[in-house]
């Protein structure tokens, strides 16, 4: 049989224009990493939101030597946490659900985009080269205030990415004589043991202590405070620990037991002389 040489052409250009449309919806489906949040995801009720161990309380975590999860939580019209934040060099697991409404999570100018289902936990693996601030935007009519929900994601650099916490406790006040103690605890967040130095100051006082702290682990410091030394009078103190700061103000009083019975109900109704004495520093 002869096959006329238009008729061959057309053959072959309808048989490449074929190839080409399941060559480019496989590309899009497949190569793109483009995946739906469907009923084999994990599902988290969102009442169970709040008791939830990753997303209880949102934030970011590492999990290997440059892998972080990060697990946010989306509601009207915020999300948690916010700003975001990862170091450069990494590879980053968002895990996203909704604590009420559908919401979207888009990293602006980036291809990280999900829809956010109440119920599910969407999953996006992420990598960050460089340092960078991104937008992160809501692309789910998700309520009156829809157009003002936002983020902020922040690539920092490598070297100034912190996973240390700080918290400071102290008495408000302690008796002329008596010892009090300025408890501070040290969270590492990081997989790696974190080794620095602690700095307490009240007065012209400075107790400095070494530290070390296991990877994502918490370390306790106690600091004595002698109240003789210092004297009566309000006291401010500071504990640091790299770039975090807690203070507050400690107030030697003469006598404590007397302050204790007036309470704070008769505070001014029938001021005796530690009221008086007290009443600047009780506000
Ligand atoms: Cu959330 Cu729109």
């Amino acid at each position: 049989m002869r096959i006329h040489t238009y008729e061959k052409l057309w053959l072959v250009a309808a048989l490449v224009l074929i190839v080409g449309f399941i060559a480019t919806i496989t590309y899009g489906s497949v190569g793109l990493g483009i995946s739906m949040i469907d009923d084999s995801e994990e599902t988290l009720s969102p009442d169970e939101i709040n008791d939830d161990e990753r997303f209880g309380e949102p934030r970011v975590e590492q999990v290997g030597e440059n892998e972080y999860e990060a697990y946010v939580v989306a509601q009207t019209f915020i999300f948690q946490p916010d700003p975001i934040e990862v170091p450069a060099n990494s590879r980053v697991t968002f895990y996203v659900t909704s604590r009420d409404v559908i919401h979207g999570f888009a990293v602006v100018g980036t291809n990280t985009n999900t829809m956010v289902i109440p119920g599910e936990v969407s999953t996006l693996t992420v990598e960050f080269d460089e340092p960078d601030e991104y937008g992160i935007v809501c692309n789910e009519y998700c309520g009156d205030f829809h157009h003002t929900m936002e983020g902020q994601l922040t690539v920092v650099p490598e070297a100034e990415f912190d996973m240390t916490e700080l918290e400071a406790e102290a008495d408000d006040e302690v008796e002329l004589g008596d010892e009090t103690t300025v408890t501070a605890t040290v969270e590492n967040g990081a997989l790696n043991d974190l080794e620095t130095t602690a700095t307490f100051e009240i007065g012209d006082q400075t107790v400095e202590e070494d530290v070390t702290v296991a990877g994502q682990d918490t370390e306790e410091l106690a600091f004595t405070v002698d109240s003789t030394e210092l004297g009566e009078g309000d006291h401010d103190w500071t504990v640091t620990v790299d770039d975090h700061e807690e203070s507050g103000t400690l107030t030697v009083v003469e006598d404590l037991e007397g302050e204790d019975e007036t309470g704070a109900d008769t505070d001014g109704a029938n001021g005796t002389d530690e009221d008086a004495e007290a009443g600047d520093t009780d506000a």
